[in-house]
């Protein structure tokens, strides 16, 4: 295949999105090559994951580096190495710092399981749940230095059915963000 572009997803945790962009690939709904797994956590259920479906891993620990900008170079190499063309961070729990943000500037995208700016940060979903908030939804946006505060370019919601639990809401929106990864990286990446 001919011009396919290559994807380096970073997580840090379930890896499901992962999961979701690696079976749109095989279903040919996204025309891209997964060509790297990046996580933070070694053991990380993402990589087992990874290693299923045959997709080379970088795995650091960031405590073994005195500094962000330390590890993002060392990212940033094993990037090259894959020639990646686009990040897609999927459940990765830290903030992109300057150098990996300048190196691929405009190339970074992230998915947030809630309507943003609404419920920035860690849990999201509980967040709004506890909040009263009726319409939920996902985001999926550039990655700029901020926490979840990159430029929108999509969102999906739906209305909360009265009576549902936190977990019901949480399985609804897993399923809208396993839909809409794939869709809005395949419009991003082949435009
Ligand atoms: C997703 O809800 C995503 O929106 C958020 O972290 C979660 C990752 O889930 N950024 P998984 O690891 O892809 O299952």
């Amino acid at each position: 295949m001919e011009n396919v572009k290559n994807i380096a997803v970073f997580a840090s945790g379930f890896g499901s999105n992962f999961e979701a962009i690696l079976e749109a690939v095989a279903d040919h709904r996204l025309n891209a090559n997964i060509a790297l797994l990046v996580v933070d956590k070694p053991n990380c259920f993402a990589v087992q994951r990874a290693k299923n479906h045959h997709v080379p891993v970088f795995a650091f620990n960031p405590k073994d580096f005195s500094s962000k900008e330390e590890y993002e170079k060392l990212i940033i190499r094993k990037l090259e190495e894959y020639h990646i063309d686009w990040v897609a961070l999927a459940g990765y729990m830290r903030l992109v710092g300057p150098t990996l943000l300048s190196h691929y500037e405009g190339r970074i995208i992230n998915i947030h399981p809630a309507l943003l700016p609404a419920f920035p940060g860690t849990h999201a979903i509980e967040k709004a749940y506890d909040y009263g908030v009726k319409i939920f939804g996902i985001t999926i946006h550039y990655v700029d230095a901020g926490m979840d505060t990159g430029k929108i370019i999509a969102q999906a919601a739906f209305e909360k059915n009265e009576n549902e639990s936190v977990d019901e809401v949480e399985t609804r929106i897993h399923q809208l963000e396993h839909e809409w990864y794939p869709k809005v990286l395949q419009q991003i990446i082949n435009n």
